[in-house]
């Protein structure tokens, strides 16, 4: 088993450093910032994960495996592996911000006292591990060190099984040696039968980016055939359920929708897109998907105004859903984000709720209205949008909405609710591609 480092507890460091953990492995999350290392010895989880605060309390307290601390530069001593996993955000121009990355790679330089591996997680752009190798090698032999770039495919709301039950692992790694260590690592996953793949540092940069816009591209790929349904009178639905049923395009991410959000696909896409131009080599298709996904907020914002007979300003909306997805508080690019502060532009009342991510978005936008529950948010509105496909909005009680409501007026942004009921109950109504009565 190794002594393993894992600079950062964003979301990454704290799910790798948590699974790394159960996997036998002795590990140290280490971060500048104290309150969180604090909280964290604590007990306390600083984001929303499901299955994260059983395992990480297991590893701490049952095992004793799991540790945190703000000591970076004793735990990359104490370590023979030390993974990177700092926040790689996005710049106002929309390249990759990478002073975090430098700052630990020169922790890592200062620190190296005999040989390591020294691992990637964060996304960063093709070309950023050999930047990270030139700092180590500035003060140090190149002896005492391999370099490996071993991307994350994590989903938020999912990433503790996505961890332990990965489609593939990557490992780019440029000696046998380091790609033997890590494999190790990884053991228990090796055993299972997990297909590794050995690439180079480059590639394995790569193909996160390829892999994450290509899904990206995906979803606004059916976001715009959704568009287009409603104009011919389709049903999307029926298109993306046969389109995934060919085994060449699977089903998955056919899901149209107010467009993806999130920490990864919109910085993703951004990032790949800047990277094709620096080569002289544009991304036409990922820059069309950008551009849809900027565009399909906008359409729900004229959907609720069609609804409303064009004239939206001084309704009261209900939101329901600010999370970017269900099953975690991130609103991070959320079409919220997006929506919210242009209905507000518009003279729209806001009502919001969110079972999980309302403390979050409060902080951002303290002067809409909240409220503990969707019937409280939902009373006496004009109309109601639905942003987030959360459990208890796919089975809410229409026939109580509509009680609630000052006029039953529904768009569902994320098409969960059954069209007949709402035709029965005489909503008036939206979704994306599929309202087909012309
Ligand atoms: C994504 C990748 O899936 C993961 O592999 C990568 O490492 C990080 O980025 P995540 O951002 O957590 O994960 O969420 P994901 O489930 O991929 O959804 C991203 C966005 O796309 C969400 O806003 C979601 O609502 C939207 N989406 C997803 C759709 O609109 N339609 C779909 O069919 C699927």
């Amino acid at each position: 088993m190794e002594k393993i480092c894992v600079i950062g507890v964003g979301y990454v460091g704290l799910v790798s450093g948590a699974g790394l953990s159960e996997f036998g492995h002795d590990v140290t999350c280490v971060d500048i910032d104290e309150v969180k290392i604090n909280l964290l010895n604590d007990g306390k989880i600083p984001i929303y994960e499901p299955g994260l605060q059983s395992l990480v309390e297991s590893n701490c307290r049952n095992s004793n495996r799991l540790h945190f601390s703000i000591d970076i530069s004793k735990s990359i001593k104490d370590s023979s592996v030390v993974f990177i996993a700092v926040g790689t955000p996005q710049k106002k121009n929309g390249k990759v911000d990478l002073s975090f990355i430098d700052s630990a790679a020169n922790m890592i330089a200062d620190n190296i006292n005999d040989y390591k591996i020294i691992c990637t997680k964060s996304t960063v752009p093709v070309g950023t591990g050999e930047r990270i190798e030139k700092i180590i090698l500035s003060k140090n032999k190149s002896t005492m060190f391999d370099y490996v770039s071993n991307p994350e495919f994590l989903r938020e709301g999912s990433a503790v099984n996505d961890f332990m039950i990965p489609d593939r692992l990557i490992i780019g790694a440029r000696t046998s040696k380091a790609y033997n260590i890590m494999k190790n690592v990884y053991r228990p996953l090796y055993v299972n039968e997990t297909p590794i793949m050995n690439t180079s540092v480059e590639t394995a940069e790569m193909i996160k980016y390829a892999a994450n816009a290509f899904l990206a591209l995906k979803i606004s790929y059916i976001n715009e055939i959704a568009n287009l349904c409603e104009d011919v009178g389709v049903d999307v639905h029926d298109v993306a359920k046969a389109m995934g049923q060919d085994g060449r395009i699977s089903p998955k991410f056919l899901h149209p929708g107010p467009g993806y959000g999130g920490s990864c696909f919109p910085k993703d896409t951004l990032a790949l897109s800047h990277l094709g131009k620096k080569f002289n080599k544009p991304l036409k298709t990922i820059e069309a998907a950008i551009e849809v996904n900027n565009n399909q907020p906008m359409r729900m914002i004229e959907k609720l105004n069609n609804l409303l007979d064009n004239k939206i300003s001084g309704k009261k909306v209900a939101i329901l859903g600010l999370s970017f997805k269900p099953k975690t508080d991130d609103i991070r690019e959320a079409t919220s984000v997006k929506i919210i502060p242009e209905l507000v532009r518009l003279g729209v009342t806001i009502h919001a709720y969110d079972p999980i991510a309302m403390n979050n978005f409060r902080n951002q936008f303290p002067d809409i209205n909240y409220f503990e529950n969707w019937e409280e948010a939902i009373r006496d509105t004009d109309a109601c949008i639905i942003l987030t496909e959360w459990n208890e909005f796919r089975g809410i009680d229409l026939i109580k909405i509509k009680s609630l409501m000052s006029e039953p007026v529904i768009l569902d942004a994320k098409n969960i609710l059954s069209i007949s009921k709402l035709e029965e109950l005489e909503f008036k109504y939206d979704n994306v591609g599929r309202k087909i009565s012309l």
